[in-house]
């Protein structure tokens, strides 16, 4: 499984990108409203710092206004990933970036069949919200194994991103369902890295160097 980050702010980029462990970006509306930068200019920002996928996510609800935001965004830079909403139009605007050759993630997806259906339509990534499932009291984690089992038995290749991470449980369970990215906020990075025993480990390593010193 590889790692994305979920954030508009460049420096958190900036600094997952300095670890090594960085394959793309993820952004939504309300992680750039956030940042109260300029949309744009903020991708060309990121687009510059990550050689990996940056997703931008359209607003309009209908297929020619998607169509018409998503060349907007995919002019910035070869490696922009249009975000589309899983609805009817959204699938209408999948394929005809797909025949652009322009990469989709098709977002806010909540069960397998919306996966299967935008994958059919032509998308590069589906984003199942595990989180946001969670919060409803389903298991998100669930619906990743379904959606990985799906694409597998039917050889899908759209990848599926595990989104609305909350916690490092949450990315090691993506990874054991067969999530192939999980994009995750700078915050659970932090978590991953972190782990008492490795801290207190440290801490007797140079004590115990000290004293002879
Ligand atoms: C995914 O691409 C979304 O930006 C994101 O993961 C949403 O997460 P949230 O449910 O924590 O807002």
């Amino acid at each position: 499984m590889k790692f994305f980050i979920d954030t508009a702010n460049i420096e958190d980029i900036r600094e997952a990108n300095s670890l090594g462990i960085l394959a793309g970006v993820t952004t939504n509306p309300s992680l750039v409203a956030k940042e109260g930068v300029s949309f744009h200019e903020r991708l060309k920002e990121i687009t510059d710092e990550v050689e990996g996928s940056v997703s931008a996510e359209v607003i309009s609800e209908d297929s020619e206004g998607m169509i018409r935001e998503g060349k907007e965004l995919a002019a910035i830079a070869p490696n922009i990933t249009v975000k589309v909403p899983m609805t009817m139009e959204g699938l209408k605007a999948v394929k005809a970036f797909s025949d652009l050759n322009i990469k989709t993630n098709v977002t806010l997806v909540f069960s397998s069949n919306q996966a299967l259906l935008a994958a059919r339509a032509g998308a590069s990534y589906v984003s199942p919200f595990l989180g946001r499932l969670d919060d409803i009291g389903h298991n998100g984690v669930d619906l990743i194994s379904e959606i990985s089992a799906i694409f597998d038995a039917h050889q899908i290749d759209t990848e599926i991103i595990a989104a609305s991470v909350r916690h490092p449980v949450h990315v090691t369970e993506a990874a054991l369902a067969g999530a192939h990215i999980a994009t995750v906020p700078f915050k659970v990075f932090d978590q991953l890295v972190k782990h008492p025993l490795t801290d207190q480990g440290i801490e007797k390593f140079l004590n115990d160097w000290n004293k002879q010193q």
